[in-house]
């Protein structure tokens, strides 16, 4: 990006297609993919879930994100000025505002997860091992390397990108794909790996219920960084001359790689060394030292892997900064290092009973809300699903019906000729994206929300009978181990 920290007059610009692509790719590629990814499908049954996570990110991540670079580029705003200067009514514009705090509250937690990961590359290093369980319940250790992953937060996007996320992107991010092929290598050729395998590449569609679309879909959002307000404010970056299409095309592509990876990289490992899938967060903290201590000068491998996975989450959570920050430059003319400052501190604090929710804190750690224990997993259930998912129907129905295809499809075009020509049977690939934005999307949204808020429970009451005062079994599916 060129200048992002000069004057408020000039927002600043992607320098190239490939920067754009390596900044958007740093935002998706996080530990969403990594970390999140594994143990979301392990709770929510293996392969099936990866077949409907697939779906979501082809028809219904992908169309929205086009939607979302389109309005920031058209607009050239974040996300609040965009539905305004769009047209946007009070609705659309709350939308944008539950993208700031999408934004915000997931980086308070994001930050404590970023954190654990620079203690492991810390402990490979020292070849020390970490005890999940006690490491993450003792504030002395969570805290510091949380402060530490903010402050670090807080002075690249102060700095502006292009200097550094972009150039370091580029070789840091090809690296991290090389050592994951290494460490699959080892974990497929551990004796039981291939019981992972099976779970994790052989669907078993019976698994399949509206818990585990709503996941699948939420975590589709989570790692393509759609439904944020993000790809809004990166699209109000880009030139007039970029393929939104195709540069859309590369970051899906590139974010579903790596969380595919992951997956293999974790769960015949799992399988492997007697673990449970479904052990919830600390899934590929627990396993992915295990594989690292039986590879051969293990602990160099782990310590690149870790500082890595770091480097990941810092492109990443520099991007959720960028978002609220760009508001407060945008609409309130702040000053970009007040904002950062400001945001990133708050978020700290903020962070703090997350931090303390896995184990540190009792009442932290059990409380319970949303059919989720512990106030990190409410959080994850809350702004790290549920609001994504309202957002994208928002914006959906918005693009859809509101600011229309028409003007969405003019702005892709610019950059994207062939987007309007007929190209498959005769159909363009515009009026195919419309009839996804228009009907497919908003659709199956809806439904997926719908059953989780529990509208269409009546339906399982004469198979599976519960007593008034009990949970609902949809409630009792979500993972209780988070
Ligand atoms: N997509 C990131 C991940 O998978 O880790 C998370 C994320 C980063 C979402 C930045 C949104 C965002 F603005």
């Amino acid at each position: 990006m060129n200048n992002p920290n000069s004057s408020e007059e000039n927002r600043g610009q992607w320098g190239s297609k490939l920067g754009f692509i390596m900044a958007a790719s740093g935002s998706a590629v996080g530990l969403g993919n990594i970390w999140r990814f594994p143990y979301v499908t392990g709770e929510n049954g293996g392969a099936a879930f990866v077949v409907v996570y697939l779906a979501c990110v082809l028809f219904i991540g992908l169309p929205l994100m086009w939607c979302e670079l389109a309005l920031g580029r058209a607009s050239g705003r974040n996300p609040v000025g965009a539905f305004r200067e769009t047209g946007g009514g009070i609705p659309f514009i709350l939308t944008g505002v539950l993208c700031l705090a999408a934004c915000f509250f997931v980086l308070t937690y994001y930050g404590v997860i970023a954190g654990w990961t620079i203690s492991y590359a810390i402990s490979q290093v020292s070849q020390t091992s970490l005890v999940f369980k006690e490491y993450t319940a003792d504030p002395v250790y969570v805290l510091p390397v949380f402060a530490l992953f903010i402050v670090l937060t807080i002075v690249i996007v102060r700095a502006g990108v292009e200097k550094g996320i972009e150039k370091w992107s580029k070789i840091l991010m090809p690296l991290l794909f090389v050592l994951m092929l290494a460490v699959i290598i080892r974990g497929v050729t551990l004796p039981g790996a291939g019981a992972g395998l099976e779970y994790y590449l052989k669907p078993d569609f019976s698994k399949i219920d509206g818990t585990v679309v709503l996941k699948a879909l939420g975590q589709a959002f989570f790692s393509l960084s759609v439904g944020w307000g993000l790809m809004i404010t990166y699209g109000s970056y880009m030139s007039k001359k970029q393929n939104i299409v195709s540069n859309g095309f590369w970051v899906g592509l590139a974010d579903t790689s790596v969380a595919l990876l992951a997956g293999l990289m974790i769960f015949p490992a799992v399988f492997a060394m007697g673990m449970n899938p479904d052990s919830g967060p600390g899934l590929a903290f627990t396993t992915l030292p295990a594989v690292f201590a039986a590879m051969p000068a293990g602990w160099v491998i782990g310590t690149i892997f870790f500082l890595l996975l770091s480097v990941a989450a810092v492109t990443s959570s520099i991007s959720m900064l960028e978002v609220p920050v760009s508001y407060f430059v945008d609409e309130k003319k702040s000053r970009r290092t007040t904002c950062a400052v400001t945001v990133g501190v708050v978020a700290f604090v903020v962070g703090i009973p997350s931090a303390l929710s896995n184990g540190g804190n009792e009442w932290l750690s059990n409380i319970e809300l949303f059919g989720q224990k512990g106030f990190f997993s409410i959080l994850d259930q809350v702004f790290g699903t549920l609001a994504l998912i309202i957002i994208s129907l928002m914006l959906s129905i918005y693009a859809g019906w509101v600011w229309k295809p028409k003007n969405v499809i003019a702005e892709i075009e610019q950059g994207c000729p062939w987007f309007t020509k007929p190209l498959i049977g005769g159909i363009s690939p515009a009026a195919i994206w419309s009839v996804f934005v228009k009907f497919i999307c908003p659709i199956v949204i809806s439904l997926v929300l719908f059953s989780k808020l529990g509208l269409f429970d009546r339906e399982k009451l004469p198979v599976e009978p519960v007593p008034k005062e009990q949970k609902s079994p949809e409630d009792n599916a979500s993972s209780p181990t988070q």
